[in-house]
């Protein structure tokens, strides 16, 4: 179906070339002065110049053309030559009836089917997921959600690091706790054990306990990084090691983020694409791509275009590692290969902005990558405390994100006590699902590339742009359907009359943006274009709320036609919290 704003501008357009000022740019926008009117055009200046005519003159004629308009009830032209309007009800009626009949409400179908890999979250095996892991998280689910739901075929990638040298040093900490293992025995042949010879809480330890180690202690960095060429190399007992630390880790992962409500597809890791790296390298060789520097096998990717200093992708260190970059490129080789994508998103930091444009500049130089193929990094902010400063604990270390998302569900829980007199268990399992809200709303209404105050006091608020005011709202429509349901009632979501009051209208003209809002955010690949606008949506519906007597309504079929509204509302603001990865409880 057509956008309603494609709608009306083909009205006025139709009006411009009747009047003969077909030339003119005629597009219909939202008004800036909503006290005026609804919608704007600002046609007649455009026509002005084109025609070499006063403004007020040509939107005088097309006034006249749009007499006994279906679409506008009222067009006025005003000085200079801006052209206000307003909908009419029975046009707006029969947009909503549309909207609510079309499944995505609107949201048209793409002109081609993508084929997507968004690759975030991006976690190190073994060491713990702090706050910096949660914005890659939580902005890459819902760009993967977003991009489905327009209707493209994406497959989300976590792209574990599991190769580096964390695990190096895990290994060779391991074996001096419990040197009798058999993993660190050359001669021995046997199976090894299928039982890890760790639970996760000591993996969890000993990370960080190791990595304290090798940067006091020259030697014991030196073991590590041994120990780490030992599991690259083949080593089998550093295999088999590597393998449990995987299990394991993976294992707790998969309940972290599935706590966050994010889910894989895929579970490859920068392991996955080692063997691919020789014939990467050789073939890189024979384009003469790379060529050797100092040692350190290089591609030049500097354009002459440049205004800042581009260094050359390192692919080989002179010691014949290889590095971050290395297992980039041959992570896009695997892709390409086996999922053909039009379109590569990145998530991380913004601090990789550059790393990632020599890494795509590399790629395309190289014909990694057909060269239609889009390659995204979205560099996304720091999350700040309150002092401005990257989020640390009360005591100044970093913020594991377990104890974040803690936090935030304990404040929520204060304030769902505080409101209601529900059982604690009750309680308890709205708090999980409003404190996700808050946190993820909190993260997303922020353009990505920003740095944003990580505020508990505010997220967990119910009034505001929060994610608590969203569901609040989305509960409040459904006690209220759930009530006229009690009457005996069934709820139409088909129903709509021509509205009467201007907070009907309101919400009516708010409900028409959906299509055009979802497809903006995509194109903008921008999840705080949504949130924007369940938060304007909500308003509106608050709003039309408080003005309007529902369930008193004498007259049933006025009634009817509101329920229709509250009905499309809550269909809206649900399919949008579930693009931004959270979902609405029916009590708070
Ligand atoms: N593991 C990396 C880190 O913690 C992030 C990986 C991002 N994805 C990528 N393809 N490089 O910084």
């Amino acid at each position: 179906m057509k956008q309603f704003l494609d709608l009306i501008s083909d009205e006025m357009k139709a009006a411009f070339e009747a009047a003969g000022y077909g030339e003119a740019d005629s597009r219909v926008s939202v008004s800036n002065r909503p006290d005026l009117c609804e919608y704007q055009c600002n046609g007649a200046m455009a026509g002005a110049k084109l025609y070499h005519k006063a403004p007020i003159m040509i939107a005088n004629e097309v006034v006249a053309k749009l007499e006994g308009s279906k679409v506008f009830s009222e067009v006025s032209a005003v000085q200079p030559g801006f052209l206000n309007l307003k909908i009419s009800p029975d046009f707006l009626a029969e947009y909503l009836i549309e909207q609510a009949k079309d499944e995505k409400m609107g949201v048209g179908a793409p002109e081609k089917i993508k084929s997507i890999v968004v690759d975030y979250g991006g976690p190190n095996v073994a060491k713990p997921l702090h706050v910096g892991h949660l914005r890659s998280a939580v902005i890459g689910e819902s760009i993967k959600r977003i991009s489905r739901y327009v209707g493209h075929k994406v497959i989300g990638d976590i792209h574990l690091g599991d190769w580096g040298l964390q695990m190096g040093l895990i290994m060779h900490e391991l074996s001096l706790r419990k040197p009798e293992l058999p993993y660190f025995d050359e001669a021995f042949e046997g199976e090894y054990p299928t039982e890890a010879p760790f639970t996760i809480s000591e993996l969890e330890e000993i990370y960080p306990t190791a990595s304290g180690k090798s940067k006091e202690d020259e030697e014991y960095k030196a073991k590590a990084m041994e120990a780490t060429f030992k599991l690259q190399s083949g080593v089998r007992g550093y295999r088999a090691l590597w393998k449990h630390i995987i299990d394991v880790s993976v294992a707790d992962l998969k309940k972290n983020y599935a706590n966050l409500n994010v889910e894989f597809d895929l579970w490859k890791g920068e392991s996955d694409v080692q063997d691919l790296i020789p014939g990467m390298v050789d073939y890189m060789k024979e384009g003469g791509y790379a060529y050797l520097s100092e040692g350190a096998l290089v591609v030049d990717v500097k354009e002459e275009s440049d205004t800042k200093e581009i260094p050359p992708c390192m692919i080989l260190k002179s010691d014949g590692a290889a590095l971050y970059n290395t297992t980039d490129l041959a992570t896009i080789m695997d892709r390409e290969k086996n999922y053909h994508p039009d379109q590569l998103i990145y998530l991380t930091d913004k601090r990789q902005d550059l790393y990632f444009e020599q890494v795509f500049r590399c790629a395309r130089k190289t014909k990694l990558v057909e060269p239609a193929t889009e390659l995204v990094h979205i560099g996304f902010g720091t999350m700040n405390g309150k002092d401005g400063k990257p989020f640390k604990t009360r005591t100044g270390g970093v913020m594991r994100l377990e104890y974040l998302i803690a936090e935030i569900r304990e404040e929520m829980l204060k304030k769902i006590l505080d409101g209601h007199a529900q059982s604690k268990e009750e309680a308890e399992e709205i708090a999980d699902i409003v404190a996700l809200a808050a946190i993820k709303y909190g993260d997303l209404s922020n353009q990505a590339s920003k740095d944003y105050i990580f505020d508990i006091d505010r997220f967990t608020s119910f009034e505001g742009d929060t994610g608590p005011y969203i569901l609040y709202t989305i509960v409040r429509i459904k006690s209220i359907l759930a009530k006229y349901e009690a009457l005996g009632e069934k709820a139409d979501d088909l129903a709509f009359l021509p509205c009467e009051s201007e907070a009907e209208k309101n919400l009516g003209l708010m409900l028409t943006g959906y299509g055009a809002m979802i497809e903006n955010a995509y194109k903008e690949v921008a999840p705080h274009r949504i949130c924007a606008y369940i938060y304007d949506l909500a308003n509106a519906f608050n709003h039309f709320y408080h003005e309007t007597k529902i369930l008193v309504e004498e007259d049933k079929n006025k009634q009817k036609s509101y329920i229709s509204l509250l009905m499309l509302t809550k269909r809206q603001l649900e399919t949008c919290i579930d693009l931004l990865g959270f979902s609405a409880p029916e009590r708070m």
